[in-house]
């Protein structure tokens, strides 16, 4: 055979191999491999917490994995962009996805993107950035899977709660018996943000506590952002930040950073997620506190999800309202990290 004709038959078989893997083209309902297809989209693969989603369902899925059953993961990052996420669908809808699990760029977007599910009939979880219940209510066959925002935010200003009144002491640096806090916000409309924000503090004034916000901005999750905005913060107020909530842990880390920068002592900061970083952290008697984001019970949960629907075990699971799957946050401090 001619070198040229090699070529093209090895590429003929390369390009075989990956339609076989993954969500394969036009296999939409071939069960006989036995072979669960899952498609996963998600808002960006460059942010801590999903990223440690993503590893425990790949972890997961292959302990899950036997010689009767495959599963298959293919990951999309949606890079920030709606517009761009929904591509990714109309290409995991394409390839033969048998589910997808979807961590949307905009949650006020999931209507267009249920509804593209509904007409290919495949199964659609949501994590992590909840789409509004119309939204879920649209289809049965549309889940969610996470936690409940104002939960985080009530165990987070509990936190707060008990080591101001166990130390004020050291905590109430003026003597004034109030709060003086700065609020680190995750991206504008993520239901995180709003309903951390709200519950951490409302927490302490429903227990008589008066607190004063000095500052508050969205650092979008991020860790560079929440520095910079925080030496802005430090700057300002010199030194007179009594307690900085982050409605993340990489935001809270950030925070820290920038007292250390600024030769200051590390005031009351705390956070949201427990990712190792945190809990390293937590130890090292920076971060006072965070409240654990269940990221394997979301892998986990999904997982499962997935398994029962595909084997038609829909009675056994304990859904909420028909779409919901709601997991617990967790306080943590020195006394249990
Ligand atoms: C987490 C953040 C994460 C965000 C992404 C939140 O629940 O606490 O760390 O960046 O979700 O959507
Ligand atoms: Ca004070």
């Amino acid at each position: 055979m001619k070198q040229k004709m090699k070529n093209f038959y090895f590429l003929l078989f390369l390009e075989m191999l990956i339609l076989l893997s993954g969500c394969s083209l036009y296999n939409n309902n071939d069960k006989s491999a036995n072979t669960i297809r899952i498609g996963v989209a998600l808002y960006t693969q460059d942010d801590t917490f999903i990223s440690s989603i993503i590893q425990n369902l790949e972890k997961i899925a292959h302990q899950t994995e036997n010689e009767d059953l495959k599963i298959n993961i293919t990951i999309m990052d949606g890079k920030f962009n709606q517009t761009k996420q929904m591509e990714q669908i109309d290409q995991l809808i394409r390839r033969g996805c048998n589910f997808l699990c979807v961590n949307i760029v905009d949650r006020t977007a999931a209507s267009v993107l249920i509804d593209k599910a509904k007409e290919a009939d495949i199964p659609v979880i949501f994590f992590n950035r909840q789409p509004v219940s119309e939204d879920i209510e649209r289809w049965e066959k549309a889940y969610y899977v996470g936690s409940k925002a104002e939960e985080g935010g009530k165990l987070q200003g509990q936190i707060v709660l008990d080591a101001w009144l166990n130390n004020k002491n050291i905590y109430d640096k003026n003597n004034d018996n109030i709060i003086q806090y700065v609020m680190l916000e995750g991206e504008p409309s993520h239901q995180d943000t709003l309903l951390r924000t709200e519950y951490s503090v409302k927490t302490l004034t429903d227990n008589d506590i008066v607190v004063e916000k000095l500052a508050s901005d969205n650092a979008n999750w991020s860790k560079s952002q929440a520095v910079n905005k925080t030496s802005e913060w430090i700057k300002q107020f010199n030194n007179s930040i009594e307690v900085a909530f982050a409605n993340n842990d990489d935001m809270a880390l950030g925070a820290i950073d920038a007292f250390i920068d600024a030769g200051l002592d590390v005031p009351l900061i705390v956070g949201v997620d427990a990712i190792d970083d945190a809990i390293k952290s937590i130890k090292n008697g920076k971060l006072y506190g965070t409240v654990k984001n269940d990221a394997y019970g979301v892998a986990d949960t999904m997982l499962n999800l997935i398994l029962s629907l595909y084997n038609d075990e829909k009675i056994d699971l304990k859904l909420k309202d028909g779409h919901y799957l709601w997991l617990p946050y967790e306080i943590i401090t020195i006394k249990n990290a």
